[in-house]
């Protein structure tokens, strides 16, 4: 099969060099001149583990190449994956979905023969019809068909999540469409990974129930944590003592900063706006939504009083999570301006958001490890949970810091392990530990 993918970001280039280990033979196409010339040189636009090493391996084995010409590149193609990107509207909650139908029509324009055009990026309920019409009012006598195929590529393992999915969800009731996706993802169900077939509305929203359920839960735990604050309990163990119960299981109820990325934040929004479109109002998923907002700003509340006499703050990690450069919807974005506001000086240091953290924060100094930033504090703050702060040398820490202080939205270090040290150690949802008080 000659397999085309449209959009060469982040989903595209993960699928399209994945698909290429599996033996397909991809295309990835983005009219972004300089990305594809970029990609043509072996550079690589994003920063995911392991990425750049298997693109350049399936170049070198001639299964993957990539075009910024895409009316001749989908001409020939069998199947067609759409993965460009749909971000928030500016003017609502809704989705921008002109990426994707302007792909449709560029569709409909060149193909000649039978294609099957897969849905990946994220899309509202109802997208795959209008995508078909799209391509039906261009082109009436042509032969297609579109499928929904939703990604869950978490970042920072993305190539694992696209080897070892939970499930593959695809929506479509076309026999040919059936037999050509069970043939694209044989590795994964050669390797016993389930596939579900089902329609392409169940399909679309599967993606959005999924990430909305997940960010639920974060939230939940989140708010579990503030209780446990008031009354003396450790999330952690509240973590684990719910979690072994096999119907709530024990992922994503790490308590942190609120959630953040490209994909929560905006799709509890969509799924919010297609409860209002569809009268069938998602209210618990807006206290989500509200909740999260919120976090954020008790957090900075929370770092202002704790260092109300300080002047210098250093800050670990500025994207939404580890293993990533993103900084999109970070909690950083809204924590560290509230600090700014409040006159601390901000140092920070980021294993790989530096090049975009820059423009964010022109204000604050940027360092290159987390000693000299740490020199540079009265108090540490960890908002991200990179195993380089992890394997921080906390002794180091406490003898560079004049009376320190860390603030730990991570819950990165065990209690115990920290009332062996000189630091004052707050953390989320568990006690204060402060040397300082018990020596006293
Ligand atoms: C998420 C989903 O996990 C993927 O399945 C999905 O494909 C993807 O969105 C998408 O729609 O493209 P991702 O945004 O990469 O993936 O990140 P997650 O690892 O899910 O984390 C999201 C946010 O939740 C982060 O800010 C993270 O720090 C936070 N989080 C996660 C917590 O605060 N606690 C947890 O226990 C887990």
């Amino acid at each position: 099969m000659k397999i085309s993918i449209i959009g060469s970001g982040y989903v595209g280039l993960v699928t399209g060099a994945c698909l290429a280990r599996a033996n397909q033979n991809v295309t990835c196409i983005d009219i972004d001149k300089k990305k594809i010339e970029d990609l043509k040189n072996g550079k690589i636009p994003i920063y995911e583990p392991g990425l750049e090493e298997l693109i350049r391996e399936k170049v070198e084995n001639n299964v993957l190449s990539f075009s910024s010409n895409i009316d001749q590149t989908i001409k020939n193609a069998d199947v067609i994956f759409i993965a460009v990107g749909t971000p928030t509207n500016i003017d609502n909650d809704g989705v921008d979905l002109s990426q994707v139908f302007s792909c449709a029509e560029e569709i409909g324009k060149n193909i000649k023969n039978h294609t099957i055009v897969i849905i990946k990026s994220t899309v509202p309920v109802g997208t795959c019809d209008r995508v078909e019409e799209i391509i039906k009012l261009v082109n009436p006598t042509i032969d297609f068909d579109v499928v929904s195929n939703p990604e869950f590529l978490r970042e920072g393992s993305a190539i694992f999540d696209f080897e070892n999915p939970d499930r593959i969800i695809v929506g479509t009731k076309n026999k040919n469409s059936i037999s050509a996706l069970n043939s694209i993802y044989k590795k994964q169900i050669d390797n016993h990974f389930q596939i579900i077939f089902t329609t392409r509305r169940s399909s679309e929203l599967i993606k959005y129930a999924s990430n909305s359920m997940l960010a639920m839960r974060i939230i939940f735990i989140n708010e579990i944590a503030d209780l446990c604050e008031k009354v003396g309990a450790d999330v952690q163990d509240i973590a684990l003592g719910i979690g072994l119960d096999k119907r709530i299981g024990s992922e994503f109820l790490n308590a942190g900063p609120g959630f953040g990325g490209s994909c929560f934040p905006k799709d509890a929004r969509a799924l919010v706006e297609s409860g209002e479109n569809y009268n069938a109002p998602q209210n618990l998923l807006k206290a989500v939504i509200d909740g999260n907002e919120k976090r954020k700003k008790n957090l900075s509340q929370k770092i202002i009083t704790i260092a109300k006499d300080k002047k210098n703050i250093g800050i670990l990690g500025v994207t939404y999570k580890a293993n990533t450069d993103d900084m999109r919807e970070a909690p950083s974005l809204s924590i560290i301006p509230d600090l700014i506001d409040e006159g601390f000086n901000i140092s920070i240091y980021d294993p790989q958001a530096s090049k975009i953290g820059l423009k964010e924060f022109e204000k604050a100094n940027w360092k290159t490890d987390i000693y000299s930033v740490a020199k540079n504090s009265d108090c540490l703050v960890i908002l991200t949970e990179w195993v380089e702060f992890k394997n921080m040398d906390l002794k180091k820490i406490s003898d560079i810091m004049n009376k320190p202080i860390i603030i730990d939205f991570r819950n990165l270090f065990s209690l115990n392990e920290m009332k062996k040290l000189k630091i004052e150690y707050h953390s989320i949802g568990r006690e204060v530990v402060n040397f300082n008080k018990e020596i006293k």
